[in-house]
This record gives structure tokens, sequence and C-alpha cells, in this order.
């Protein structure tokens, strides 16, 4: 079933080009899983057209959380809205991470690049419920990046931040803070947001390590929720490459589900 619901920001932070709401709305909040995301109506006049896509980055007694970065447009005008102000949510859509109770006393990796923190703290949060043991891997470019590292720590999980520039934290990219990592842990499973570059590294690795994972894909979205058929990317579904809806199918998907763009491409 479809929420599709106007609801009222509670509250405003942000970290320069960064922006975290936390919106009034139980029916949305009492549905949603992480890796799953809202469908946000940015403005009442035109353009932008369509709505935006973003994650649902928490949800907790009643009302949900996103974050999210300024990329033109739509997301410049939802930056603008002030706490008290409402805006149009349908939601939640998709497939998100899966979790299972296999994990329990398992140590799993959960690796964001820049934004793509935003879905991994919602899933934190439950592997943590369900007795799992995540790390948090926060990579950006510089240290100005990594505005939500405290609050990760906050939830008593161990954080790893890797910058570009070695502003903080490890110094490169974290596709190989990770790689250095699994050097001398085995964790069970992988989950991971971000660049479709930093995924497909972390894929291979993955394919190395023989460790399962699964990572969540960005597409154009027109509706959300499988009418335009904008999302359409191929996937491979038991084993057989098919066109599926992002929207619909995922955004989440395992890894040896995942053809990546650059090999479609080249
Ligand atoms: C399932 C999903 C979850 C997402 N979650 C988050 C999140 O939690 N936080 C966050 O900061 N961003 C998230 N994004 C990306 C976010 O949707 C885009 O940054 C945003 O739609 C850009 O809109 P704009 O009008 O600001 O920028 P535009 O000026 O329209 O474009 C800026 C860039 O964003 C890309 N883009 C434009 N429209 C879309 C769209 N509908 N879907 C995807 N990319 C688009 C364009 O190709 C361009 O590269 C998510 C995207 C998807 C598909
Ligand atoms: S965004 Fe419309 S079908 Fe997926």
């Amino acid at each position: 079933m479809l929420i599709d619901r106007q609801a009222r920001i509670i509250e405003k932070k942000s970290w320069g080009n960064y922006y975290l709401f936390r919106i009034e709305s139980p029916e949305i909040a009492g549905r949603a899983e992480p890796g799953q995301f809202l469908m946000i109506k940015v403005s009442n006049h035109l353009p932008p057209l369509l709505r935006r896509p973003i994650s649902l980055h928490n949800a907790e007694n009643g009302a949900v959380e996103i974050f999210f970065q300024v990329a033109g447009t739509g997301t410049r005008l939802l930056a603008e809205k002030e706490v008290g102000s409402t805006m149009d949510l349908l939601g939640p859509l998709g497939r998100g991470f899966t979790v299972e109770q296999k994990l329990k006393g398992q140590e799993v990796f959960c690796v964001g690049g820049g934004r793509g923190i935003a879905p991994l703290y919602f899933l934190a949060r439950k592997l943590k419920k369900t007795g799992a043991k995540p790390v948090v891997f926060y990579g950006g470019r510089t240290k100005e990046d990594l505005p939500l590292t405290n609050k990760l720590k906050e939830l008593g999980l161990e954080v790893m931040v890797s910058t570009d520039d070695g502003s903080a934290g490890f110094s490169g990219l974290v596709t190989a803070l990770v790689g250095e990592t699994l050097a001398t842990r085995s964790p069970a499973f992988l989950y991971a947001c971000g660049p479709e570059a930093m995924m497909e590294n972390l894929a291979q690795l993955c394919q190395r390590k023989n460790l399962p994972a699964e990572f969540s894909l960005e597409s154009i979205m027109g509706c959300g929720f499988g009418a335009c058929f904008g999302c359409v990317r191929k996937i491979k579904r038991n084993g057989q490459p098919s066109y599926l809806k992002i929207c619909q199918e995922g955004p989440v998907f395992g890894l040896e589900e995942i053809v990546w763009q650059e090999k479609e491409n080249g």
C-alpha cells in the first residue's frame, strides 16, 4: 500500500551542502524498512515536475529522517524548507536490505560513500537490534563530507572513516580501507550504498573473498512505483539477464544480480 501524505518538518540540521530533516509521519515510519525510499514533492510549483527519490535515513517514534546532499534544483528547493513547513511524501517505496537472523553474533560491514551513508544508519540500527555487529565504513572526499560520523558513533557502532585528501581518518578511497580491513577480518556480509564506481570496486573485493553482499543502486526515477519505466536497468535474475524496474525490484540488489554499468558500456 502506497502512502501519500503531507508531512511536517520537525527538525532541520545542516552541514555545508548536506541536510538532515526529521519529518512527522507515523504511517510511513510504522512501515519503513532500511533501504526503502520516499518520493518527495519538492515544490508545489513547476518546475521541477518530478518528485525526487530520497532514502529513508531513519524511522523512529512516529517520524522519519532524510539525509541529503544538494545536487541540483530539486534538492536545493528541498534544502530551503524550514521547520514547520509541510511537504508531500510518497512511500515507503522499493525493496530494502535483507537482514537475516543468521547474522546474529556476526560482524557485518556497511560501506557508505558520501550521501550514500543515508540508508546505512537505519540499516545499522536494525542489524544491531538483530544482534549482528555492524562496522560502518564512511568515505568522503574531505572531512566536510562526513557530517554523520558522531551520529553513527552515538549508536555504539565501530565507525571507520576515510577521506580522499587525508583530512580525516584513513587517507585514500573507502574501498582501499575496506580492502585493507578484509585482510585481517572476515565479516559475514557486506552492504553498500554510494557512487557506482565505489560499489563496483567493492563487488570485486566481495567476489574475491566469497563474501555475500547487497548494493543499493541509484537511477533517475520518474514515478518511484513502477508506472513510468524510467528506471529500468539490466539485472541478472536467477542467472538470466532481464530488464527490471529499479524502483520496484530494488533499489537494493544482491552481488550476483548486478550488471555493472561500466562492463555494460565497455
Ligand atoms: C533510490 C534512491 C535513493 C536516493 N537517496 C538519496 C539520499 O538519501 N540522499 C541524497 O542526497 N540523494 C539521494 N538520491 C539521489 C537524489 O535522488 C538525486 O540527487 C536528486 O534526485 C537530484 O535531483 P536535483 O533536482 O537536485 O538535481 P538535478 O539537477 O535534477 O540533477 C543533479 C544530478 O542528479 C541526478 N538526478 C536527477 N534526478 C534524479 C532522480 N530522480 N533520481 C536519481 N538521480 C537523479 C542527475 O542525473 C544529475 O547527475 C537517491 C536516489 C535514488 C534513486
Ligand atoms: S521510476 Fe517509474 S517505473 Fe521506476
